[in-house]
């Protein structure tokens, strides 16, 4: 979740730490820090500086204007809290004993309970909450101990000191160090949390995530799992976890739109949500040209065989992903015959072992670096590896917005949702891309298993290819609407949407894209369910808002809504125009379509009606309290 960024070469650094944390800060705003290290010629060591504050980036900016630091090595970071409460003394970076050695981490050190235990059997006092004071704290050790044995103070001491300790370190995590004492050396490492090296002229850089390395350099290299690199003004050493020196080249980073511009929106959000319609109509050009062979066919990179051997498909992610993956089940069940199950990642590991060697594990992830998501996938392919059945093969996709994430990489089978990077934590446009490649998979997979008919899959490829110019009329129209009456919800402290069959995820999604940025409690139903409980909680206080689309389930979700109507909730309808939506106080239209791609036009009032009354209530739409864009703690 935290972002790190470090750079050596030979400018001032604490300006370039910044601008990388900039771009990172959608990993975690809750405090930030960094620490550089000033040569000095008349002393061969240097001497370090620490500059920490709570809150926002801005904070620490206006920070270093009152005091400057210097130094052309440096290491910065902003923080999601998840070891102690986001205040000065538990941002990172954090130092040693002796003050010399500073690391920033992201990520969590699992064991460092017993590892603080036994630091402060030696004497050490642990100043911080966090779970990363240990790391700096036993490489100071280590470093005394190899002083001790004569070795001498330079960039490869403090490179064999990091190697021991991170034997000692369990978790996922990834971290950077520098010391006073070796002044043109930076040591990083990765342990299953992202961190790309990036190679400048003259100068080195390390990040959490591409994008805050592009501003200084295109050419990047991705750091494996448990390699330690030495970065120094003279280019970068890579070890294995042994110590094993790798030589692998770097590749230039081809992602043209990294740098988000606001444009005239107040938000990225509205942003981002404005820019659906584009998402949907490169997405169409891309996988559904209408002139592709066959009317009908989606270019994805899948092969024909393997859709052929899959009877089965289990999907896991996480939040809005695995709401998207819930259409997307819907979908694979109802329309292509396919039996599919949706997991939440954080519970997966729980689910049952592999039976089928059938089943298409498929990983749903915008970021591509939740870590819920990735350790769910490689413990199904580690338990799938151990199956001695030769014909008990893997199968493997991931859907993502990343090309260059952790997911992307270790998947066989990737397909790019293209929305353009999402800088809003609340996922939007990103939402309607991953719903948008069930759709594909869905039309693949239908025809492919022949149970549906030519004319069944033509419609709905042509539906589809309706949907950009949809959206671009329901998005302008529903802006307006929510705007005027954001105000009436202000004060709200429930909402409850209802929603079934493939519109019951729309339903979960409206209820936690309200509840992200607006912090107002809203829980999302299937609409049957509301007799059985919640309907406990309604009164006139409390809303609720119901999703009705001609199909299967239309006179029922009508009927559920009456039944909120009669214990004095104001109705909301997500619905067509029509003589049934007079049972509604509010409603959100939409065209009347086939209820199949409803989902892709009904989540988009949901969308806007939590950005008004968020904007409405002047709360930080972009970077709302707790969150962060990427979560890469499990
Ligand atoms: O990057 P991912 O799609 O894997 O992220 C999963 C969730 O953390 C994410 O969808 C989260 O729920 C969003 N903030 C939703 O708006």
């Amino acid at each position: 979740m935290c972002g790190i960024f470090g750079v050596i070469g030979s400018r001032e650094s604490s300006s370039l730490i910044l601008d990388g944390l900039r771009r990172l800060e959608y990993r975690g705003y809750d405090s930030a820090g960094l620490a550089t290290i000033q040569y000095s010629r008349n002393n061969q060591f240097g001497e370090l500086f620490t500059r920490k504050s709570k809150g926002k980036l801005i904070n620490l900016s206006n920070l270093l204007q009152k005091k400057p630091i210097q130094g052309h090595l440096g290491i910065g970071h902003t923080r999601w809290a998840t070891h102690g409460k986001p205040n000065e003394t538990n941002a990172h970076p954090h130092l040693d004993f002796s003050g010399q050695i500073a690391v920033v981490q992201n990520g969590i050190i699992e064991n460092y309970r017993d590892l603080s235990k036994s630091l402060q059997l030696k004497g050490i006092k642990l100043i911080s909450e966090t779970d990363t004071e240990i790391i700096p704290q036993l490489i100071g050790l280590e470093i005394e101990n190899m002083l001790g044995k004569g070795l001498l103070a330079n960039g490869k001491t403090l490179l064999s000191a990091v190697q021991k300790v991170l034997t000692l370190l369990d978790g996922t995590y990834s971290i950077a160090v520098i010391w006073s004492k070796a002044p043109d050396a930076l040591v990083v490492a990765r342990s299953q949390a992202p961190l790309v090296l990036g190679f400048g002229e003259g100068e080195f850089f390390c990040a959490s995530d591409t994008p805050a390395l592009v501003g200084f350099t295109r050419t990047v290299l991705p750091l494996e799992d448990n390699e330690v690199a030495l970065l120094t003004p003279l280019g970068i050493e890579l070890y294995d976890e042994n110590g094993n020196r790798q030589r692998r080249a770097p590749s230039l980073f081809k992602g043209t739109e990294l740098f988000a511009d606001k444009k005239s929106f107040r938000h990225f959000m509205l942003k981002e949500i404005y820019e659906q319609p584009e998402t949907a109509q490169l997405w169409i050009d891309r996988y559904l040209p209408s002139d592709s062979p066959s009317e009908n066919s989606v270019a994805f990179p899948i092969t024909k065989s393997l859709v052929e051997k899959i009877d089965q498909i289990q999907i896991i992610a996480c939040g809005t992903s695995r709401h998207a993956a819930m259409v997307g089940a819907y979908l694979l069940e109802q329309f292509a015959g396919v039996r599919t199950n949706v997991y939440f990642a954080s519970e997966f590991r729980y689910s049952p072992p592999p039976v089928s060697s059938n089943t298409l594990t498929i990983g749903v992830s915008q970021s591509g670096e939740t870590a819920d998501t990735l350790a769910a996938l490689r413990m199904e392919k580690e338990r799938r590896d151990l199956i001695e059945d030769s014909n008990f093969s893997f199968h493997q996709l991931g859907i993502t917005n990343r090309l260059d994430s952790s997911l992307a990489r270790e998947m066989d089978n990737v397909i790019d949702i293209g929305s353009g990077i999402e800088i809003g934590v609340a996922a939007t446009k990103t939402f309607l891309g991953q719903m948008l490649a069930f759709y594909g998979l869905t039309l693949l997979f239908a025809s492919n298993k022949q149970k549906r008919s030519t004319k069944e899959i033509l419609e709905l490829s042509n539906d589809l290819r309706l949907v950009p110019k949809q959206l671009v009329d329901l998005i302008k129209k529903h802006d307006a609407l929510s705007k005027e009456i954001a105000h009436m919800f202000v004060e709200t402290k429930d909402v409850i949407f209802l929603g079934r069959g493939i519109n019951y995820p729309i339903a979960l999604e409206g209820a936690l894209k309200l509840k992200e940025i607006s912090y107002i409690h809203a829980q999302g139903y299937p609409a049957g369910e509301l007799k059985h409980g919640p309907i406990a909680l309604l009164d006139q206080h409390v809303p609720v808002i119901s999703i009705a689309v001609p199909g299967v389930v239309y006179e029922k979700v009508l009927s559920n809504s009456q039944e909120a109507k009669a214990r004095d909730a104001r109705l909301i309808g997500v619905a067509p125009n029509g003589s049934e939506s007079a049972i509604f106080d509010e409603l959100f239209s939409i065209p009347k379509v086939s209820e199949w791609i409803s989902p892709l036009l009904t989540v988009i009032p949901l969308q806007l009606f939590s950005y008004h009354i968020a904007a409405h209530k002047g709360l930080d739409v972009d970077q709302p309290r707790n969150l962060a864009k990427s979560v890469t703690v499990e």
